[in-house]
């Protein structure tokens, strides 16, 4: 059984622009697996993305997520998907605290339980120190930190990221990606993780998907048997070749 399913999906966007976001997309992800999906600016990753959380709905196509229909059974999947996305968008008015308890608080969780569980995951990201500081009066790097905290707490059975450290600087980057992908393993969570930085899609994925436009699944690379078979600097090559040549 695939935890997310894609069958044949196309999306077609009406208004001025014409053309496909997607296209005849076919994707299975098994679970536990998490899945680094790596492509140009444009090619449609972020629509991929809104379709498998059901804020969009395909064109043509079937998409399963954890067996349901994302947009017609949206209210099933609630709890189920967490989503990180570049821009933190963390209550502002919140503490550390407070914005990584506020899944909870949505699922009608005790207080007390979740403040606990809130500590204890901002305790795993290392940010014990700064559960009462509001958003503003942290890093970038802090903030996202927060923002994986939020993420997990709600106990999903999907986690999926949009790009979330595209913005930080490359070593705080480098560290959020060990940091979740040791987080991820450990708590056997199934993840997708798009990206347009091939090398954070090697870092990441137990399998790269290579998007191409208009969205589609171009190649695709398991890890680690690529690399051995290709090596670090021939597995970029050759996904940058795929990607069309320009950009990463
Ligand atoms: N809401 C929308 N309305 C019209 N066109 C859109 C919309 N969202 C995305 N597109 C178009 O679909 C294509 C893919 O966009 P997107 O999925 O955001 O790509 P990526 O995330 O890979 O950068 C782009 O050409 C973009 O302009
Ligand atoms: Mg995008």
């Amino acid at each position: 059984m695939s935890v997310v399913n894609f069958a044949g999906v196309s999306k077609r966007f009406e208004g001025e622009s014409q053309g496909y976001a997607v296209k005849d997309l076919d994707l299975s992800i098994a679970p536990g697996e998490l899945v680094a999906v790596v492509g140009k600016t444009g090619c449609g990753k972020s629509t991929m993305f809104n379709l498998l959380i059901g804020l969009i709905a395909p064109s043509a196509g079937e998409i399963r997520v954890l067996g349901c229909n994302p947009f017609a059974d949206f209210d099933a999947l609630a709890g189920k998907i967490s989503v990180v996305f570049q821009n933190d968008r963390l209550l502002p008015w919140r503490s550390a605290l407070e914005n990584v308890a506020y899944g909870l608080e949505l699922r009608h969780v005790a207080r007390e339980r979740r403040l606990a569980v809130g500590r204890d995951w901002l305790k795993r990201l290392g940010l014990e120190a700064h559960q009462d500081k509001y958003p503003h009066s942290l890093s970038g790097g802090m903030r996202q930190r927060v923002s994986i905290a939020r993420a997990f707490a709600t106990d999903p059975e999907i986690l999926l990221c949009d790009e979330p450290f595209s913005a930080l600087d490359e070593l705080t980057g480098a560290s959020l990606r060990s940091e979740f992908r040791r987080l991820v393993q450990e708590t056997h969570k199934t993840g997708v993780f798009v990206t347009h930085s091939i090398r954070e899609a090697m870092d990441i994925g137990d399998r790269i998907l290579v998007f191409c436009a208009p969205g589609h699944v171009a190649a695709e690379f398991s890890l680690p048997a690529s690399l051995r078979e290709l090596g670090e600097e021939g597995l970029k090559q050759r996904i940058l070749e795929v990607m069309g040549g320009t950009g990463a």
